[in-house]
């Protein structure tokens, strides 16, 4: 059995005075009706802020089980890389998880699977628990080859990562065409990627490994939508932009 996992990726947005307000607010009124895993992931900025608020106020209400995760990291353990950030930092922070191979990373920053691969395997060494981002442009899935390209996505970004080593991992399924647009895919759609990723990983490692793993979607989650993604059997949670930095939105996707 699956716990599904929502995640809020808040990009670069909320400096950390604003953060602050922010995870508060959220604290307030904070309700997990489902019962599910959740994690935000302010920018490095926020982290600490952020980690100090939610120790407080999980001290103050036990039911406020809300974890973070940074957006990327390094994968070298310290050295000369100006503006890189080591995974023992965030270790060190409290960070729990960390976003991996986002589309914004890999379009906009020169990110490529075999850096990905290796930021996997430096999360992994450090016990942090990797969001692995993959995801089709329009050009792709309008030429048919979706499924075969995230497909070998997979197989590079995971490449020599033992099946001991994946139990942290959480993979989301982002079609590029589908972030920050508006457009999300179809629950059907979002389904039958999530299903073939599922495959693939049964595939590479064992079927009770695919079982166990939690596969989310992302691209234009909206408390509007999130109740028949999250319905689909092979979507196990939500990986949400926009929508991450409103409070009742959040919330509202949260209780789906
Ligand atoms: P979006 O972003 O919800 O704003 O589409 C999702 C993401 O980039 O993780």
């Amino acid at each position: 059995m699956r716990t599904p996992f929502i995640a809020g990726n808040w990009k670069m947005n909320l400096n950390h005075n604003v953060a602050i307000k922010f995870i508060e607010d959220i604290s307030y009124k904070f309700e997990n009706k489902n019962n599910i895993k959740i994690a935000v992931c302010p920018s490095f900025t926020s982290l600490r802020s952020v980690i100090l608020v939610l120790e407080d106020e999980s001290a103050k209400n036990a039911n406020i089980k809300i974890k973070v995760g940074a957006q990327n990291m390094y994968f070298e353990e310290s050295g000369a890389y100006t503006g890189e950030v080591s995974p023992e930092m965030l270790k060190t922070l409290g960070v729990e998880y960390v976003i991996i191979g986002h589309s914004e990373r890999r379009e906009l920053f020169g990110e490529i699977d075999e850096s990905v691969n290796k930021k996997l395997k430096a999360a992994f060494n450090h016990d942090l628990k990797p969001i692995l981002c993959v995801g089709e442009t329009l050009k792709v899935r309008e030429e048919g080859n979706a499924i075969d390209y995230i497909l070998m996505q997979i197989r590079k970004d995971l490449k020599d990562i033992s099946g001991i080593e994946i139990s942290g991992l959480t993979i989301a399924y982002e079609p590029i065409w589908a972030i920050g647009t508006g457009k999300n895919a179809t629950p059907q759609d979002a389904n039958e990627m999530c299903k073939a990723i599922r495959g693939e990983i049964s595939k590479l490692y064992s079927a009770e490994i695919a079982e166990n793993l939690i596969i989310q979607y992302g691209g234009s989650v909206k408390s509007s939508n999130a109740k028949e993604l999250m319905a689909m059997p092979d979507i196990d949670g939500a990986l949400v932009g926009g929508a991450s930095i409103k409070a009742d939105d959040f919330l509202a996707i949260i209780n789906y």
